[in-house]
C-alpha cells in the first residue's frame, strides 16, 4: 500500500491519481499455486517473480507494447532461472552492455553489431521479408552512412584503380517477370583491402566503392567495380572482445551491398556474395543466403572488355533482382 506522506520525493502527485492507484482491482489467484497477485507483489519469490513483473505492465494501453514486454520479461526471467548468474557475472553483463552503449556515436553503432553477431539482425530481417519468389534480403550493415553519388550505367564505382576489374550486371524485374525500368540501385562495397571509404577517410576518395544507378528501359543495369575483398567487422570495441573470448573470427565473406527500389514495389536490402570467398561458410554476422552467392567469372576477351570500357581480363557477375509488389 502506498503511503502518500512518503511520496514527496517523487514530486507533486494529485489526490485523484492516488485515489485511482488505491482503487486498482486486486486480482485473485495468479500463479496457479494459490498466491494472489497482491501477495506475490509483497513477497518476492523465484517462482512468482515473472508473473508479478508482467502484472505490473497489465495496464499498458498499447497492446503491442504490452505483448513485447510480457514476452521479454518471460524470456529474460527464464534465462536467469536457467543460468543462475552470480552477482559478479551479472555486474559483468551490465558492464558489457554499458561499454556497448558507450562505444556508439554518430558513425558507430555497437548495439547493431551486437545484434548482428548474435544472429538477431538476420532473424528480424528474414521474418520481415518472407518473400515468395522475390530476391532474398540480408542485413544493411553499418557502412551505408553516406548517400551514394548518382552515376550513369556503365560507370565505375572504383575511384582508385587498384584491384581486379569487375563488371556487375543484371535486370530488375517484378515478381511476374516484367521489367522495372527506372528502378534505382544503391550499391556499396569495400575495396580490395577490405575497407569501406568511410573507414579510411584519409586514404580513399569520398564515395569510393559507392554508386546510385537507374535501370534502363528494360530494367537492365551494369556498372564497373573491382572484385571486393572479405573483411573483418570492427573489433576495437566490446563486440570484438566478445568474439575474442568465444574464439570466433570477425570476418565477413566478400560481398557487394544493394538497396533496390522501384515504384509500387517493396524496397530490397541485400548483397551478392562472391562464390568461393573465404568465410563464405562462417560469416561473422550470419548474413549469407544460398540464393545470394554468385559466381564471379573470369573473362579474357578483348571484344567483351571493350564493350564495358575495359582493357584486359576482368571478372563478371550476373545478378537479376526480383522485387515484390507492395501490398502483396
Ligand atoms: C557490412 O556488410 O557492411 C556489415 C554488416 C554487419 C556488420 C558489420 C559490417
Ligand atoms: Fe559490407
Amino acid at each position: 500500500m502506498i503511503n502518500p506522506d512518503k511520496l514527496h520525493h517523487l514530486g507533486p502527485v494529485s489526490n485523484v491519481a492516488l485515489r485511482e492507484h488505491h482503487r486498482r482491482p486486486v486480482a485473485s489467484a495468479a500463479d496457479g499455486l494459490g498466491h494472489t497477485l497482491s501477495a506475490m507483489a509483497t513477497d518476492f519469490t523465484e517462482e512468482t517473480a515473472a508473473d508479478t513483473v508482467i502484472e505490473s505492465f497489465a495496464k499498458t494501453p498499447d497492446p503491442r507494447l504490452r505483448e513485447l514486454l510480457n514476452s521479454l520479461v518471460r524470456h529474460l526471467h527464464a534465462f536467469v532461472r536457467d543460468t543462475e548468474p552470480t552477482i559478479a557475472e551479472w555486474e559483468q553483463a551490465i558492464e558489457f552492455l554499458t561499454a556497448t552503449g558507450q562505444k556508439c556515436d554518430d558513425e558507430r553503432q555497437e548495439f547493431i553489431l551486437l545484434s548482428d553477431v548474435l544472429g538477431i539482425s538476420m532473424l528480424v530481417e528474414t521474418i520481415n521479408n518472407r518473400t515468395g519468389g522475390a530476391t532474398e534480403s540480408t542485413v544493411l550493415g553499418p557502412f551505408h552512412v553516406v548517400k551514394s553519388p548518382r552515376r550513369e550505367l556503365g560507370d565505375t564505382i572504383d575511384l582508385v584503380g587498384t584491384g581486379t576489374p569487375c563488371v556487375v550486371r543484371g535486370r530488375v524485374l517484378s515478381a511476374d517477370g516484367s521489367p522495372l525500368p527506372g528502378a534505382e540501385l544503391d550499391v556499396w562495397q569495400a575495396n580490395d583491402q577490405g575497407f569501406y571509404d568511410v573507414q579510411q577517410p584519409d586514404v580513399q576518395p569520398r564515395a569510393n566503392g559507392r554508386g546510385l544507378f537507374t535501370a534502363d528501359a528494360d530494367g537492365s543495369f551494369w556498372f564497373r567495380t573491382i572484385v571486393p575483398s572479405y573483411y573483418p567487422i570492427p573489433t576495437d570495441g566490446p563486440i570484438g572482445s566478445l568474439l575474442n573470448a568465444t574464439e570466433r573470427h570477425p570476418f565477413r565473406p566478400a560481398h557487394i551491398h544493394f538497396i533496390v527500389t522501384a515504384p509500387g514495389h517493396r524496397a530490397l536490402t541485400t548483397h551478392i556474395f562472391v562464390a568461393g570467398s573465404p568465410y563464405i561458410e562462417s560469416d561473422a554476422v550470419f548474413a549469407v543466403k544460398k540464393s545470394l552467392i554468385k559466381e564471379f567469372i573470369s573473362v579474357d576477351d578483348p571484344e567483351q572488355a571493350a564493350r564495358y570500357g575495359l582493357t584486359g581480363a576482368f571478372w563478371m557477375a550476373d545478378f537479376d533482382i526480383v522485387l515484390e509488389p507492395s501490398g502483396s
